[in-house]
């Protein structure tokens, strides 16, 4: 049977977090008691949450992260974090983090 949750490593500060299979990953960011930028709340509008997935293991971005990734001018490397649903384990990466 599949785990239900999920390990994520934060760089550059190694913390590491077990969560729920599904939770965001600004929401395993503030579980990890990481800053996390979120000007808009999560709500997909701001790009404050641009970070890098450096593992395999992130679902593939939507069309609205892409949209909401262009009119902020997020480099398109990367992910907005409160758009990625943890499916597997990953380890991501952020400014302060
Ligand atoms: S918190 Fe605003 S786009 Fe992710």
């Amino acid at each position: 049977m599949p785990s239900v949750q999920v390990e994520i490593r934060f760089q550059p500060s190694g913390r590491t977090v077990r969560v729920a299979r599904g939770t965001t990953l600004l929401d395993a960011a503030r579980t990890a008691g990481l800053p996390a930028a979120r000007a808009c709340g999560g709500d997909l509008l701001c790009g404050r949450c641009a970070c890098t997935i450096a593992a395999e293991g992130a679902p593939a971005a939507s069309e609205a992260e892409e949209r909401t990734k262009r009119r902020n001018r997020v480099d398109s490397d990367k992910r907005l974090a409160c758009a990625v649903r943890l499916e597997a384990d990953l380890e991501a990466s952020a400014p302060g983090w």
